[in-house]
């Protein structure tokens, strides 16, 4: 799943105030200020970012437009470059001609697998792992080959796939406030005690959850917590170099330099290629959660979290 886990990349780093948002392989070069974290390289070096991110204000006080809370939270997903919309929309009817028949008319599975939850689709960011993929099939599984539909619709149709996950993973940026909470709370509590209380307690650190946030905050923080430049959600990074070896939280990091504030507050900076760096996200196992989420979890857990009062 390298869209979520092996890309801490395009996690929006909310540093002390400052909204820093970033491309996953790049710094937006118009934003001096913009702060990348990355997990691990990509084979084949950097792709241009496909669409530019522009620095997010905090969506917790409620003030951001709709849009921009469903960028922020795709960055904050860590869903890396957005999918592109107008080969999306060429590629739907191709989906639904040849591929929906088996897999449903929202790719969420029907003879065939459910492919939101594809890791050949969540390894993939621009079609370069799924073309070839489509193009060969399983067919000993039940999965055509698709090379007479050419690379060009092959592509279109990743790109529609792309933005099935995007539209999945961030369902709390369009649903309407008035259907979040009617789920069934006790299921709700059911599945918080069996997945949640490894790292959250309802009378501990969530105490008073649903008393300190909206229900569509709760949800989306839920899914995913705000990086909001508290060291507990900060990536963390260990540095080895020539001169040793340096932790701290990670300001900025794109291709090439890597920035850390160690615990001092000593700012230190490196050419990547000079060192070897580990990175640690806190909200690793939140960074995976949006694609496991049933619907029906996500109703039951907001319902329930908003009597955590
Ligand atoms: C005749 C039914 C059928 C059609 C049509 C079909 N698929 Fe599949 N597809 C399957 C089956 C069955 C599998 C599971 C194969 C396996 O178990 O390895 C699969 C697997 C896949 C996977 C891999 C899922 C994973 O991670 O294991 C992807 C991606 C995929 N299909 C995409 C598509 C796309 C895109 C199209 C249309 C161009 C399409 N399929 C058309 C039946 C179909
Ligand atoms: C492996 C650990 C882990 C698990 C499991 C986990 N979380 Fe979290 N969660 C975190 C961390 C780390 C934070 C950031 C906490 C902090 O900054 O103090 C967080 C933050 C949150 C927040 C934001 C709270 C706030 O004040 O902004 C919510 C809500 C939340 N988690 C809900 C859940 C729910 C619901 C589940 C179960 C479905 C869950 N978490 C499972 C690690 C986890």
């Amino acid at each position: 799943m390298r869209r979520f886990s092996l890309s801490i990349a395009t996690g929006a780093l909310f540093v002390t105030g400052l909204a820093l948002a970033q491309q996953r392989q790049q710094v937006d070069p118009n934003d001096d200020m913009g702060a990348a974290a990355q997990g691990e390289r990509r084979p084949g070096g950097a792709q241009p970012p496909r669409a530019a991110s522009a620095p997010q204000p905090s969506a917790r006080q409620g003030a951001a437009a709709p849009a921009a809370r469903a960028e922020a939270t795709r960055a904050f997903l860590g869903l890396g470059v957005a999918p592109d919309a107008e080969a999306a929309k060429r590629g739907a009817p191709v989906f639904a001609q040849n591929c929906a028949a088996c897999h449903g008319p929202d790719a969420r599975g029907g003879i065939g697998p459910n492919l939101l939850y594809s890791s050949q689709l969540l390894d993939d960011d621009h079609g370069e792992k799924l073309v070839p993929f489509l193009k060969a099939g399983r067919p000993e599984k039940g999965m055509p080959p698709f090379a007479q539909l050419g690379d060009a619709a092959l592509t279109d149709i990743t790109e529609f796939l792309h933005l099935q996950v995007e539209n999945y993973a961030n369902r709390g940026t369009y649903q309407n406030v008035n259907n979040l909470l009617v789920g069934d709370a006790k299921a709700g509590a059911a599945y918080f005690a069996k997945t949640c209380t490894a790292c959250h307690s309802a009378t501990g650190d969530l105490k008073g959850v649903g008393a300190r946030f909206r229900p569509l905050d709760l949800q989306r923080y839920m899914i995913f917590p705000e990086r909001d430049g508290h060291p507990s959600r900060m990536i963390q990074a260990t540095v080895v170099g020539r001169d040793g070896t340096v932790e701290g939280e990670v300001t900025k990091i794109d291709d090439f330099d890597i920035v850390l504030r160690d615990k001092a507050g000593v700012v230190h900076a490196w050419r990547q290629s000079d060192v070897k760096v580990t990175l640690k996200d806190p909200l690793e196992w939140h960074k995976n959660f949006a694609y496991r989420l049933k619907d029906k979890d996500m109703t039951d857990l907001v319902t329930y979290l908003s009597t955590v009062k």
